[in-house]
């Protein structure tokens, strides 16, 4: 990995300028992936603490430590992904409203696991992933497309969208035992709601750091 970040760091003097516009949004993409699942970490705590009082703990107890380790795994993903961004990103490029980013990742994935549980984490970890791995592919086809001479790049970005699709494909396997499971692809009202609004939010937050 420290070669191919070395090579990646180079090709930097072929960057354009849409492709430090794009990282500025990958560089803060990650920051708030980290930050979703911090939140969802924090809230699955809190609730395990408050329901170990409730006489159905039993119920809730395993659901609640499975989804404890798979938030945990995330965090390690991301927060891997975050610091290759960093250092690939010159700070010059890098948004300036970082905490803006962290609070409102951190409730994205405090809130609904507080309120509704484990189900509700995944289904928002499967709307964001959804989003981010569309968000690599338009980077990786428009490279490919523009013949941008950044093969480490291009390696790196197809790495990091199948780590994301691996998150996607785990939170649908949490919720129905597999990826292409019919209430995956045809989701309740409510999940549906939800999963528009967070894949929604996630495409306007994205194009909001372009701008500013
Ligand atoms: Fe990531
Ligand atoms: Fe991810």
């Amino acid at each position: 990995m420290a070669d191919s970040l070395e090579d990646t760091l180079e090709e930097r003097v072929v960057w354009p300028s849409w492709l430090f516009t794009e990282m500025k949004t990958n560089h803060i993409g990650e920051l708030a992936a980290v930050f979703m699942y911090i939140g969802a970490q924090r809230a699955l705590i809190l609730k395990f603490k408050l329901l170990s009082f409730c006489p159905y703990f039993i119920k809730y107890k395993e659901p609640i430590k499975k989804a404890m380790n798979f938030v945990r795994r995330q965090v390690e993903t991301e927060t891997v992904h975050f610091k290759i961004m960093s250092s690939l990103l010159p700070q010059t490029h890098q948004t300036r409203f970082c905490f803006f980013w962290r609070i409102n990742a951190f409730l994205l994935g405090f809130l609904p696991t507080f309120i509704a549980g484990p189900r509700a984490l995944y289904w928002t970890v499967y709307a964001v992933e959804k989003f981010v791995e569309k968000h690599y592919n338009s980077q990786i086809i428009k490279i490919i497309l523009e013949k941008l001479p950044v093969p480490s790049l291009l390696s790196l970005l197809k790495n990091f969208k199948e780590d994301e699709v691996y998150h996607q494909r785990e939170a649908a396997e949490h919720l129905y035992g597999r990826f292409d499971h019919p209430a995956i692809l045809n989701p309740a009202i409510i999940s549906k709601v939800w999963t528009n609004l967070v894949y929604y939010g996630s495409l306007w937050a994205a194009e909001l750091v372009r701008w500013i």
